[in-house]
């Protein structure tokens, strides 16, 4: 057992002070908000993850997951403090450290002992240098610290599968304490351990989502040459994929990548290239093509409506991926929004990400069921691709929309069948 602080109760600070306490750790959350902390302790979780309420409640029973507001009070009674607070974008595509710098700062005033102090939230490489110093500046007395780096590699949707059954760990350090300390942390998960410095570590995660990023946006240009030339990029990917050495996942063609991460991560290490004096621009062409992929969706609309102004358009998915209700940089989103600045009328229908939608967009008519978001709708965009989509009475849609058109943006269904059926149907990369 050990004695852990996470600090930020964010995804990643609540999946991992879950995973942490259901291994038998002793784990205290630390959140400014009182209000989420409150609904915490009820076992109210602020995100939908699949999992965490359950992991949360049975840790609570078992007293190993507390949830307070004060990080000295944290910081004093662990030896492991996470860092697990947000790292927006700024203005100029940097990432915003002030949350990172803040915590530090906290951590060192509260240095009662040997500390290690691990950097898991996305942050742009040479911050654990900069943690260190923070705290070496204002820390008194003796007191002992190392700083780690052990970022995280969780997908929302399966982020508790993800932290207790990792591909790797990695884990940046300076001493073989550190090293020893995080190498028993992590004794219960069977899965590599890299063990590395802490810029090489932090260069680890900017260079997973980024190489994940471009793997989309070349799939995406590949759909783009597709069309232009009557091939199909599901058997070119299917294909490409059986090559071991390029594998099929992240070669799903469609509307693009969202979320709160690769958008972010990637201008955050474009920022990052640019101020170490490196024109990164491959990864400028992987943004550009995936923001290209909303006007190539905008385009396939206005081939099949002609109009667009005044029309219904029914979206199915409202999430920036299926199993979550984050609607974070979410590609239906700011399709909606280009949809209305066009003069579209929305009806969307989503299972979870509905309650976060509302916030969100105005003038928007949220729907009961995807049949609810087709019926009198003049085209039925699908968006995100959740399983109960992929299940539709299609014959049903059919007889609900005002006129058989679909535009896929995740390539759910066959082009073949669909035409058969009587759609237009317009997907991506598939004629
Ligand atoms: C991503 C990474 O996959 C995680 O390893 C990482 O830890 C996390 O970011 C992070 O940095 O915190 P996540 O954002 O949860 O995880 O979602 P992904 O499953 O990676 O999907 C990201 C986006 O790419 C989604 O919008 C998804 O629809 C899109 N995508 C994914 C595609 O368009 N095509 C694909 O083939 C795969």
């Amino acid at each position: 057992m050990q004695k852990i602080a996470v600090i930020g109760t964010g995804y990643v600070g609540l999946v991992t002070a879950s995973c942490l306490a259901d291994m038998g750790n002793r784990v205290i959350c630390v959140d400014n908000d009182r209000k989420k902390l409150e609904n915490l302790k009820k076992g109210i979780i602020p995100i939908y993850e699949p999992g965490l309420e359950e992991l949360i409640i049975k840790n609570r029973k078992l007293k190993r997951i507390f949830f307070v507001n004060s990080i000295r009070e944290a910081a004093k009674e662990s030896d492991i403090i996470f860092i697990c607070v947000g790292t927006p974008t700024q203005a100029d595509g940097g990432a915003d450290l002030s949350a990172v710098e803040k915590v530090a700062s906290e951590i060192a005033r509260a240095m009662n002992g040997y500390k290690v102090i691990v950097g898991k939230s996305t942050v742009p490489a040479e911050t654990g240098d900069r943690i260190k110093r923070t705290i070496e500046m204002i820390k008194r007395g003796k007191n002992n610290f190392d700083v780690v780096s052990n970022p995280e590699f969780l997908r929302e949707g399966s982020a508790i599968h993800d932290t207790m059954y990792p591909d790797r760990i990695v884990i940046g350090v300076e001493s073989k304490r550190a090293e020893e300390v995080m190498r028993k942390l992590y004794r219960p998960i069977k899965a590599p351990i890299v063990v590395t410095n802490i810029p090489t570590a932090e260069i680890i995660k900017h260079a997973c989502n980024s190489f994940l990023s471009t793997k989309i946006s070349f799939i995406n240009a590949i759909a783009n040459i597709c069309e232009l030339v009557g091939a199909d990029v599901e058997k070119v990917a299917e294909a490409m994929g059986l090559d071991k050495r390029i594998g099929r996942q992240f070669l799903n063609a469609g509307a693009g990548f969202g979320g709160y991460c690769f958008p972010k991560d990637l201008d955050a290490f474009i920022h990052l290239a640019e101020k170490k004096g490196y024109d990164f621009e491959l990864l400028k062409s992987v943004r550009k093509i995936n923001n290209d992929q909303k006007k190539l969706l905008m385009k396939k609309t206005e081939d099949a409506l002609w109009i667009v102004k005044n029309k219904n358009v029914g979206v199915l998915g409202l999430s920036f991926k299926p199993h979550t209700d984050d609607i974070r940089n979410s590609v239906s989103i700011e399709m909606i929004k280009i949809l209305q600045h066009a003069g579209a009328k929305i009806k969307a229908y989503d299972p979870k990400a509905m309650q976060k939608s509302k916030a969100e967009l105005a003038k928007v008519t949220f729907c009961k069921s995807p049949y609810d978001a087709a019926k009198n709708s003049d085209c039925l965009m699908i968006l995100t691709e959740w399983e109960e989509f992929y299940k539709l009475d299609l014959q049903k849609v059919k007889k609900l929309l005002r006129q058989p058109i679909i535009i896929d943006g995740r390539n759910i269904f066959d082009p073949v069948k669909m035409k058969k059926l009587g759609f237009v149907y317009k997907c991506i990369g598939r004629c």
